[in-house]
């Protein structure tokens, strides 16, 4: 059985202190315009951490007013004063690790060495954009025909709203915002409303810094609201805007696509995911079964690149699955604050209810709960890390996204059929696959259908990679090279 971590700890005083809690708007923090406020909670203990100021349409339109007042003199600041500014950033984020760190837990519940390799991996995204803010190339050559020569410039696409999910509030918002600030765009941010407070502090370092050099205040805005359509429905009908980055669901995506349809908007859309984890009979097991906790705990399952279906060749099935079921047990489930956890809470209580759902209609339908498959007694919203095998290929466990540390195993007989269905989803954004053979794995990547494959390791993510899927997995790519291109319009002249 997984057992359970002791007692939780509050967040620091210290670093409580220091939480924005209002609109950010032209940079100085204020009330919501309309005076309200909504909670924010410790999904650990179900405790209210803050009451944050809830933004209206007239807050998000009074930041894009401030974010457009400002973009032609932010487009103008030398990419290397940028460059400097983002650099900064990096340092006060890596300075304050341990203290963001915390602030991640108390408002998302993942254990604390989750926080600080998600604060490392956030300000991955700023030192890399800073990095990148001077190395914007453009494109002078002949033209093929002679005569005449072509030049193609990139300037910044303009005002960007920056839509972050709640799984990861620092990384998210750090690979919109950094690639955003290096290509010269100002923005508006609207953090998830279940984990704004890591967002906040860390537009409070941006705020700080640009006040510190002189720079324009109202480069970055933010606009948390209990309602997202209420900051995104005014703002992508309106023409100052010119971009929208998104990560959240497929669902969600396709709306705010549909919205920026009229202003025809530059659109980024990093969306849902359905991950297969492919384990061949050639399988290092021990490396294969590392790389599956990793790939399905990072924050308790609840990420878009979360190991989704463990699609395991008929040889090594039953071993890969004991393996699987006992390195589970090993797990600690408890307060991400608290010694020894190694799974915190999932983010609400709806989560914990789906969750239990999918388990409870496969389990009806013939699977086989080999550890977990309950909650744990007590308050938070927890679910305890579960294996299950002999699952439908057409259970909901299968063909949806858990988004909870749930691990369904079936099997496979050949390669062709582990495509098969690896494929068999409408979505697309990471596959893993754990084998010795090199032939194989480039036969993969060409094959399985995912804008992402991690070859004997759980885990893709990188600051300095294209991060992002195909199918309904999304639009476009964030960190890497690419990321700053969403922000890029090509200028072609013809000389
Ligand atoms: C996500 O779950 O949306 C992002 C995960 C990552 O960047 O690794």
């Amino acid at each position: 059985m997984t057992s359970s971590a002791t007692s939780a700890t509050a967040l620091p005083p210290t670093v409580a202190a220091h939480v924005p809690t209002g609109v950010l708007v032209g940079g100085r923090w204020r009330p919501s315009s309309g005076g309200g406020t909504f909670p924010v909670a410790d999904p650990a203990t179900t405790e209210v951490l803050f009451d944050v100021a809830d933004g209206t349409e007239q807050d998000a339109l009074d930041a894009l007013g401030a974010a457009a007042d400002c973009a032609e003199e932010w487009r103008h600041v030398a990419p290397r004063e940028r460059s400097e500014l983002l650099r900064a950033v990096y340092e006060t984020l890596t300075a304050r690790a341990d203290d963001i760190a915390a602030l991640i837990t108390a408002e998302g519940g993942k254990p604390l060495a989750e926080s600080r390799a998600e604060v490392a991996y956030g300000a991955d995204y700023v030192r890399w954009y800073a990095e990148e803010a001077v190395r914007v190339d453009g494109l002078a050559r002949r033209a093929p025909a002679g005569g005449n020569h072509q030049l193609v410039l990139r300037r910044p696409v303009g005002p960007a709203l920056l839509v972050t999910p709640w799984n990861f509030p620092i990384a998210m918002v750090a690979r919109k915002l950094a690639p955003a600030l290096a290509a010269g765009c100002t923005v508006v941010v609207k953090p998830a409303q279940l984990t704004p407070l890591t967002t906040a502090y860390v537009a409070e370092v941006v705020r700080a810094q640009l006040e510190a050099r002189g720079l324009p205040t109202g480069v970055v805005n933010v606009v948390p609201s209990s309602s997202a359509r209420r900051v995104s429905g005014p703002l992508l009908a309106d023409p100052r805007l010119r971009k929208l980055s998104f990560t959240g669901s497929t669902e969600v995506g396709a709306r705010l696509l549909e919205q920026a349809a009229p202003n025809i908007l530059r659109t980024s859309m990093e969306l849902g995911g359905n991950a297969p984890f492919l384990v061949f009979d050639d399988a290092d097991l021990d490396a294969a079964v590392e790389g599956a906790v990793a790939a399905k705990m990072r924050n308790s399952g609840q990420t878009c690149v979360a190991a989704n279906r463990f699609l395991v060749q008929e040889g090594v099935a039953a071993e890969f699955t004991d393996r699987l079921t006992r390195a589970f047990e090993g797990l600690v489930v408890g307060h991400g604050a608290a010694e020894g956890t190694t799974v915190g809470p999932l983010i609400e209580a709806d989560a914990v209810d789906r969750v239990e759902q999918v388990v409870a209609e496969a389990v009806d339908g013939g699977a086989r709960v080999r550890v977990g498959g309950d909650r744990p007694r007590g308050r938070g919203y927890f679910y305890r890390p579960t294996v299950v095998d002999r699952v439908g290929r057409e259970d909901r466990l299968v063909t949806e996204e858990i988004f909870g540390p749930v691990a369904p195993v079936l099997t496979f007989g050949d390669e062709a059929e582990a495509v098969a269905l690896a494929n068999a989803t409408p979505f697309g954004l990471v596959a893993y696959a754990y084998t010795r053979d090199v032939g194989r794995v480039m036969r993969l990547a060409e094959e399985v259908e995912a804008g992402m494959l991690g070859v004997n390791r759980g885990m893709v993510s990188d600051a300095s990679a294209p991060f992002g899927g195909v199918k309904h997995s999304g639009l476009g790519r964030e960190g890497g090279a690419a990321g700053i291109e969403e922000y890029l319009d090509p200028v072609y002249v013809a000389l």
